[in-house]
């Protein structure tokens, strides 16, 4: 499938994990994909991996305005358009409200929504002339609560509404945006987790396994095909069945 040929993708937080993934899936279908993040050397590693001529890296971090106005400056001036936003730069935090530092609650959550409503504020401009569109990496977490992640549930349940009111502002001007709410997915974010919490999960994800990066990466690029043109403020569970469940336990 060649659905992006030239299309100008920017992925925020793809050095690594779902951004990774989800930049070789544009690439693979013909997109030119700027490789945003903080840490250059995992993002170059990225970019060895694509077509020289249709990738970029630019350093960005998504909580610094200044930061993320030049992520978007540098693409048009090396592209001349935007056509798709992938906010997709996210940190976690284990802790209640009572137990996480204010330095660690501050960081959550200006990176897992401030850092999308600063990439959406630059970009939206350039996404209005190109009739582009936004697909967010929120999160379950966004869609209901776990135990001892408050601001991390918070953030992302900030972006899954975000998500629909950009969706009303926007759609009538011919942007999309729509969320990806990935489960538990195997990238370095969740590489804290042991054996035994991981096995866990499985009593809960009805496909019995953790989704790869390559699965949301593909339902990421489903979003912003066209083959999703009727689709505007969804937030579309990509957890193997997780939500599917009331929360009651299997007692079958
Ligand atoms: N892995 C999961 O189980 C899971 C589940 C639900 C949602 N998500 C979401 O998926 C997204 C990607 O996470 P991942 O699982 O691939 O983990 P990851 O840690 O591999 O990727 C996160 C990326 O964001 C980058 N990043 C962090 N802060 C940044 C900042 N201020 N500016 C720019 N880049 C920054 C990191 O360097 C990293 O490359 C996140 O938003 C995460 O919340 C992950």
């Amino acid at each position: 499938m060649i659905r992006f040929e030239d299309k100008v993708v920017i992925i925020t937080g793809a050095g690594s994990g779902i951004g990774e993934a989800t930049a070789k899936r544009f690439s693979q279908e013909g997109a030119i994909v700027v490789l945003a993040g903080r840490d250059t050397d995992k993002l170059h590693c990225v970019f060895s991996e694509l077509s020289s001529e249709k990738a970029l890296v630019i350093q960005t971090d998504v909580t610094d305005r200044e930061s993320v106005k030049n992520m978007v400056d540098e693409t048009v001036r090396h592209f001349g358009r935007i056509d798709i936003l992938v906010n997709n730069a996210g940190l976690y935090a284990v802790g209640d409200l009572l137990n996480i530092s204010e330095e660690e609650a501050n960081a959550v959550l200006a990176t897992n929504f401030n850092g999308v409503l600063n990439c959406s504020y630059f970009a939206l401009p350039h996404l209005l002339k190109s009739k582009g569109c936004i697909v967010n990496n929120a999160s379950i977490s966004g869609l209901g609560g776990d135990w001892g992640g408050a601001h991390y549930c918070a953030s992302k349940g900030a972006v899954v509404n975000l998500t629909r009111a950009m969706a009303l502002d926007y759609g009538s001007q011919g942007v999309r945006v729509n969320a990806v709410c990935p489960g538990l997915v195997l990238t370095p974010m969740v590489a804290r987790l042991d054996e035994e919490t991981l096995e866990s999960f499985d009593s809960r994800i009805s496909l019995k396994r953790p989704g790869q990066p390559s699965e949301v990466a593909a339902a990421i690029a489903f979003l912003a095909s066209e083959d999703a043109s009727f689709i505007n403020g969804v937030n579309l569970p990509v957890d193997g069945g997780l939500t599917a469940s009331n929360g009651q336990p299997n007692f079958n």
